[in-house]
């Protein structure tokens, strides 16, 4: 994306119409380049309307992130982290993953107002807009071996469900291993999504790329693109999120309950998951990596976040898979 296009989209945030000439003076180019540059917005699923003798607007308003509102929003601990905010990238996670083998420091946050190319977990695509995702990844650099890292992505599943309930959202669950849903008209609706990508020793030391997409005000046109049931923070609350403050608050709460599980493992952290576990002693389908499916029923989460399933072969353990509320039983 050009830099005068996210100059322009920065202006026209605010929801209202802007000039084109006025858009010009103030970036000192031609109307031409304003007018090129718009042009170029679609390809980004921007939507930019433009309306003669009125000039230029967005379909709504958006809150864009910036680095000195989330260090603002974080206060006191602000110098503990390193963030940095772009305009547009492919996907934060791949940038960080770049990054932190070139010395990215400890607790760095990288967040995106564009993301073009997102990843999800199991090859999938994280499909995000700007203003309706929230889209970031976060750096946590251990002194552990990659190895005493298992239960690590479930522990970043508490940290969000902490979050929420901060911003008074009591009902948010956890699907094994990390999403975060919630049940909404008789349905489980995902409203935020983690992939986190390993790098360094087994037994040495290593670092987590933690990352972070959740759903703030998704149009129809999004909804459609995503291929599971979805649901925003919008819809929930009634009310729009400040993008910047919600950053703040997570990352707060992601390194207080990284220290935690660095301490003291995933065991301390276990029975607090479980409670939001949305399907705990429900019936489940599971697919492996190698595309099997196993059904059983939900009975616990290991010491190392493994689930543990009562199958028709006795109680298993999965360290990893996709799982699905079974519908064939009376769950
Ligand atoms: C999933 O639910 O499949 C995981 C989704 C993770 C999406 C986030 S958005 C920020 C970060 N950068 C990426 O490319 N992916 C993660």
């Amino acid at each position: 994306m050009s830099n005068l296009l996210f100059k322009i989209i920065d202006v026209l945030a605010d929801g209202k119409f802007h000039s084109g000439e006025i858009l010009a003076n103030q970036f000192k180019v031609s109307r031409v380049s304003i007018w090129n540059a718009i042009s170029e917005a679609e390809q980004f699923g921007i939507e930019i309307h433009s309306v003669r003798g009125k000039g230029y607007k967005l379909t709504h308003a958006v809150e864009l992130l910036d680095e000195s509102s989330i260090k603002r929003a974080i206060g006191e601990q602000a110098n503990f982290f390193n963030i940095e905010v772009m305009d547009t990238t492919t996907s934060t996670n791949s940038v960080m993953m770049q990054r932190a083998s070139e010395g990215l420091p400890h607790a760095s946050c990288i967040a995106t107002n564009i993301q073009t190319a997102g990843k999800g977990r199991r090859g999938r695509k994280w499909v995000s807009e700007l203003g309706e995702n929230l889209t970031f990844s976060f750096l946590w650099r251990f002194n552990q071996g990659a190895a005493m890292l298992s239960g690590l992505s479930l522990v970043v599943g508490i940290a969000l469900i902490r979050t929420f309930k901060q911003l008074g959202i009591n009902h948010a669950l956890l699907k094994w291993p990390n999403d975060v849903l919630i049940f909404h008209e008789k349905a489980y609706k995902k409203l935020a999504g983690i992939l986190i990508e390993l790098q360094g020793d087994m037994d040495g030391q290593s670092l987590a790329v933690i990352g972070i997409g959740i759903n703030l005000n998704i149009s129809k046109k999004q909804i459609k693109k995503i291929d599971q049931p979805a649901i925003d923070l919008q819809t929930i609350t009634q009310e729009s999120m400040n993008p910047n403050n919600l950053i703040a608050l997570i990352i707060k709460e992601l390194a207080r309950v990284l220290s935690e599980f660095e301490l003291n493992g995933f065991s301390s952290l276990k029975e607090e998951w479980v409670m939001s576990h949305a399907f705990h002693e429900k019936v489940i389908s599971l697919t492996k990596g190698d595309g099997q499916n196993v059904i059983g029923k939900v009975i616990d989460i290991s010491d190392e976040g493994s689930l543990i399933l009562q199958t028709n072969k006795g109680q298993q353990n999965f360290s990893s898979g996709e799982v699905v509320l079974n519908k064939d039983w009376n769950n």
